[in-house]
């Protein structure tokens, strides 16, 4: 069966002021939509059709054959994690068990913003900051164009997309004061700290 769209976890407006329903209407109706149309496109009365999002990312990541399926299921999945790494209201700083990790693990959470800041703005071209678990430990990475640590054996707790089309409307080329307000003002710490205990 093919891939659909799958739903946002709220109205394209609830994000406002910090992300335009406009943003939303081309990021996700078209972007978003583009990638699941072109994996469906390139997939269908191949054996992939019958997989999941996530096997077809773990079956044809580094096989450069198939790149054209691997970039869009890849994007399919990143973009449904980033819709679910946002929430009205979101930001200001996790609590708990996850809180404990990021002090543990980056010396606390002003520390943690920098890294995060810092990976998302140094990144060159297009891609994605992350916060993953890995064996416990939490720590901050990057991916270019649509590389994820999907089926890296990482946990994936947190991503920005840092691609321009997910701030330009918006923040036209200034990426530093989208990703220091997603970090504000739009991140999904409940989720977070959902995936970090395992649920
Ligand atoms: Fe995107």
């Amino acid at each position: 069966m093919a891939f659909e769209l799958p739903p946002l976890p709220y109205d394209k407006s609830a994000l406002e002021p910090h992300m335009s329903a406009k943003t939303l209407d081309f990021h996700y109706g078209k972007h978003h939509q583009a990638y699941v149309t072109n994996l469906n496109n390139l997939i269908k009365g191949t054996p992939l059709a019958s997989k999941s999002i996530e096997v077809i990312v773990k079956e044809t990541a580094k096989d450069a054959a198939r790149a054209g399926v691997f970039n869009n299921a890849a994007q399919v999945w990143n973009h449904t994690f980033f819709w679910h790494s946002m929430k009205p209201r979101g930001g200001g700083a996790p609590t708990g068990e996850l809180a404990q990790a990021i002090a543990r693990d980056f010396g606390g959470f002003d520390k943690f913003k920098e890294q995060f800041k810092n990976a998302a703005v140094s990144l060159f071209g297009s891609g994605w900051a992350w916060l993953v678990a890995d064996r416990g430990h939490l720590k901050v990475i990057k991916t270019a164009n649509a590389e994820t640590p999907l089926g890296s054996g990482e946990t994936e707790l947190l991503t920005c997309d840092v691609w321009e089309h997910a701030y330009y409307l918006d923040y036209q080329n200034r990426r530093p004061d989208f990703v220091q307000i997603f970090l504000d003002h739009l991140v999904n710490w409940d989720e977070a700290a959902k995936r970090l205990g395992g649920k």
